[in-house]
C-alpha cells in the first residue's frame, strides 16, 4: 500500500511542474542525475553499435569478394571411391568435401513407371523416388560446380584449359562411376543422352580413336554393372568408359577403354581369413595384378572388402595400398579420407 501512494504522490508533483515552469521542481537532484545518466547512456549504447556495424560490415566480406571456385578451396584430392554415393545426406557434395575423386551411381530406367526416359537412382527399388534422378543428382550439381571453377571472365579467357571440380587440383578428374542397375542396351541410349549438357561444354574426358589422342576433361564417365561393352567399345569419341575386368585384362580392354579396372577381392585372391589381412601368397597375387594393370596405364580398384572387425579391415586395407592398388573402395568417406 505504501509504494502504490508514494508512486501516486510523485506523479502528482511532477504534473504540477510541468504546468508551472516558474515552480522550482521538487523532484530530489538525484533522480534528474540518474535520469540524465541513463539517456546519456542509452546515447553511448546507440553510437556504439553504429560504429560496431559499420565496420562489421564493412570487413566482413562481400559476395562480391569471394572467388568462384571457393567452394572446392582447401580440399585435398585422395583416391577414394564413393562406394553407393547416392545414399548419403548429400550426394556428390558429401563426397567432394572429402576430395573423394570418384563417385559411383546406381540408374534405373523403367519406361512403364515414368513414361519419360528419366532415369532414377537409387540401390534398390525401395529406394527410389520421382525426385531422385540422375540429372538432380548428379548432372545438374556437375554443371553447376564447374561452371564455378571455369567462370565465365574475362581473366578466363586466357586459359586454355577447362578447370575441374577441384580449386586445389584444377588438373584432377572426377571419376563419375554409372552403374547400370537395369537392362544394358536399353538404358545406353539414355545415359549417354543425359550426358550431353556436361559434353557440349566440353566437361568430359575423351579417348579420340581416329587420332588416338586422349583428351582430359574435369569428368571421366566409367560405366559398371551391366553397361554394354560393345557400345563403350564402339565409339569413336569415346567419352564412356567401360569398368574393366582387374581378374582378367586381356587385350580386349586397353586403357583407352577402360581407363579403371575394378574386381572384388574375394574374386582376386579367395576368402581373407586371417585377421590379419592377406596372406603372403594372396598379396603377392594382389601385388601381380595391380603391375600388370599398372603396366598398360590402367588405374586399379578393389571393393567387397571385410568391414568388420575394424582391425581386418585396416590390415587389409593397408596391403591394399601397400600392393599399389589405387582406388580405395568406401563406404565411410570421413574414415576413409582420414586412413590415407
Ligand atoms: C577377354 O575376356 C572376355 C571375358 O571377360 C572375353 O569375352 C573376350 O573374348 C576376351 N578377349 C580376348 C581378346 O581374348
Amino acid at each position: 500500500m505504501a509504494s502504490r501512494r508514494s508512486s501516486s504522490f510523485e506523479s502528482h508533483e511532477l504534473l504540477d511542474t510541468n504546468h508551472n515552469p516558474h515552480v522550482k521542481s521538487n523532484i530530489p537532484k538525484p533522480v534528474i542525475l540518474r535520469g540524465l545518466v541513463c539517456i546519456l547512456g542509452a546515447c553511448l549504447a546507440a553510437l556504439l553499435l553504429l560504429i560496431f556495424s559499420i565496420v562489421h560490415f564493412n570487413s566482413f566480406p562481400k559476395k562480391s569478394l569471394h572467388y568462384s571456385s571457393d567452394l572446392t578451396r582447401n580440399i585435398l584430392v585422395k583416391k577414394i571411391h564413393s562406394h553407393n554415393d547416392y545414399w548419403r545426406d548429400r550426394p556428390l557434395y558429401t563426397a567432394l568435401s572429402y576430395g573423394v575423386q570418384s563417385v559411383e551411381a546406381d540408374v534405373w530406367y523403367l519406361p512403364e513407371q515414368s513414361k519419360t526416359d528419366t532415369l532414377y537412382v537409387g540401390h534398390s527399388l525401395a529406394s527410389l523416388t520421382d525426385e531422385r534422378t540422375f540429372q538432380r543428382l548428379y548432372i545438374d550439381p556437375l554443371s553447376n560446380i564447374l561452371s564455378r571453377t571455369n567462370p565465365d571472365s574475362k581473366f578466363m579467357s586466357l586459359s586454355n584449359h577447362v578447370n575441374g571440380v577441384f580449386d586445389t587440383d584444377s588438373y584432377a578428374t572426377l571419376y563419375l562411376f554409372v552403374d547400370f542397375k537395369t537392362d544394358g542396351d536399353a538404358l545406353w541410349p539414355h545415359v549417354y543422352n543425359a550426358l550431353e549438357p556436361l559434353r557440349s561444354k566440353g566437361y568430359l574426358t575423351y579417348f579420340d580413336e581416329d587420332e588416338e589422342t586422349w583428351h582430359n576433361g574435369p569428368i571421366t564417365v566409367i560405366g559398371t554393372g551391366n553397361t554394354p561393352y560393345k557400345k563403350v567399345s564402339e565409339l569413336r569419341k569415346r567419352d564412356f568408359f567401360f569398368d574393366s575386368p582387374l581378374e582378367n585384362l586381356n587385350a580386349s580392354y586397353p586403357s583407352t577403354i577402360g581407363p579403371i579396372a575394378s574386381c572384388a577381392l574375394g574374386k582376386l585372391v579367395g576368402e581373407v581369413k586371417e585377421i590379419s589381412g592377406l596372406d603372403d601368397s594372396q598379396y603377392q597375387k594382389l601385388r601381380k595384378l595391380v603391375d600388370d594393370a599398372h603396366s598398360k596405364d590402367i588405374l586399379t580398384r578393389v571393393w567387397d572388402t571385410p568391414w568388420w572387425p575394424k582391425i581386418k579391415q585396416q590390415n587389409i586395407w593397408r596391403e591394399i595400398l601397400r600392393a599399389g592398388s589405387d582406388f580405395l573402395n568406401a563406404d565411410d568417406l570421413e574414415y576413409a579420407s582420414e586412413f590415407m
